[in-house]
C-alpha cells in the first residue's frame, strides 16, 4: 500500500496512511513521512496495532532517543520508554499523571531542548463511546508569522527564561497532589535561556518559543513588563487558528515536534477510567 498524507487542520498535523509501524520501512518511504513530519509539525499514524520495540524503532529513524533522567516513569523493559498515566499500582502513580497540565513543549528548561516526541495510546478512557483525554496541539511557526510586524520586530534578539519550576507552581496553584514535576525537580533547578523567537534547526522558519507551562522571566526587562509581554505571546500562541486537537483511539502514534508546536493535556476522565501512554523523545 503506498503512503499517503493527509492534513489534519489548516496549520497543524497531517495523518500518515498506509504506514504498518511494526513492519520495515524504506528509505523512500521514511524520506515522505519526515518530509510530511517538518511541513506539518506534527504526525498521526494508526490504525495498526503495534509495540515497544516498534515505536522504539520508528523514532530512532528521526534521531537519537534520549533516556530520561525520571526514572519512576520510565518503562520497565525499555528505559526509553517515557509513560505517562492516571493508573496506579500499589498506591503508586505508574506514569506521569499530571503531564500537560498547561500549554508547553517538551524540554525547554534544558540547554539543549527536547526534538520531536512521538506518543502511543494503549489505553484511552471513554464514556459512552466518546474518546477523553484528548490532546491539543498549536503551531507556534503560523503563529510567529501571524504576529504584527511591530511584534515582530519588538521580539527580534529578545530571550526569554524557561524553567521548571514554573510548572511546579503552576501545578501547586490548581491543588494537584504529588505532582509528578515535584518529583522530577526534586533538588535540582532546571531552567535555561532561548531566543523567544527561535529558528527552527531543520526548517529554518522561526517559531514562538514562549509557553504559558514554562517560560518566567524575559532577559533584560522588569517583571512587570515582562509578565504582560509573555502573557500577550502565550494567548496568540494558542489561538484556534494555529491548532489541531486529537481524540485518541488506542494504538494511535502522534509525534510532535517540540520547536515547532506546543501542547496540552485534557483531564476530563479519572479513574476507573484508564490512559495509560508511552513515549519516545529525541534529543534535539
Ligand atoms: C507529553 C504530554 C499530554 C497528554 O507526553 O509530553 O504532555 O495528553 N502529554 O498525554
Ligand atoms: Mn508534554
Amino acid at each position: 500500500m503506498p503512503i499517503t498524507i493527509h492534513p489534519l487542520a489548516p496549520h497543524l498535523g497531517a495523518e500518515i496512511r498506509g504506514l504498518d509501524l511494526a513492519q520495515p520501512l524504506s528509505d523512500q518511504d521514511f524520506e515522505t513521512v519526515r518530509q510530511a513530519f517538518y511541513d506539518h509539525g506534527l504526525i498521526v499514524v494508526r490504525d495498526h496495532p503495534f509495540g515497544d520495540d516498534d515505536h522504539i524503532r520508528f523514532s530512532q529513524r528521526f534521531g537519537e532517543l534520549k533516556r530520561l533522567k525520571f526514572d519512576a516513569y520510565l518503562g520497565e523493559r525499555r528505559p526509553e520508554i517515557f509513560v505517562v498515566s492516571n493508573i496506579k499500582k500499589d498506591d503508586q502513580y505508574i506514569g506521569a499523571h499530571d503531564a500537560g497540565m498547561f500549554w508547553h513543549s517538551d524540554g525547554p528548561f534544558l540547554d539543549q531542548p527536547h526534538g520531536p516526541s512521538a506518543l502511543h495510546a494503549l489505553e484511552v478512557p471513554e464514556q459512552d463511546g466518546r474518546a477523553l483525554g484528548n490532546t491539543e496541539f498549536t503551531n507556534t511557526a503560523a503563529a510567529y508569522d501571524a504576529l504584527s510586524p511591530e511584534m515582530k520586530r519588538r521580539i527580534e534578539g529578545m530571550q526569554a527564561v524557561n524553567s521548571l519550576a514554573r510548572r511546579f507552581e503552576l501545578a501547586q496553584r490548581e491543588g494537584v497532589q504529588g505532582t509528578s514535576a515535584a518529583r522530577q525537580a526534586s533538588g535540582e533547578v532546571l531552567a535555561a535561556v532561548h531566543p523567544v523567537a527561535r529558528v527552527h534547526p531543520v526548517t529554518g522558519r522561526k517559531c514562538l518559543y514562549v509557553s504559558d507551562g514554562y517560560t518566567t522571566e524575559i532577559v533584560g526587562m522588569p517583571q512587570d513588563e515582562a509578565k504582560a509581554l509573555i502573557k500577550e505571546l502565550t494567548d496568540h500562541v494558542v489561538k484556534p487558528d494555529f491548532r489541531y486537537t486529537h481524540a485518541w483511539r488506542v494504538h494511535d502514534l502522534v509525534m510532535w515536534d517540540n520547536c515547532a508546536t506546543q501542547h496540552k493535556a485534557t483531564f476530563d476522565y479519572k479513574l476507573p477510567q484508564r490512559r495509560l501512554m508511552h513515549r519516545t523523545t529525541l534529543e534535539g
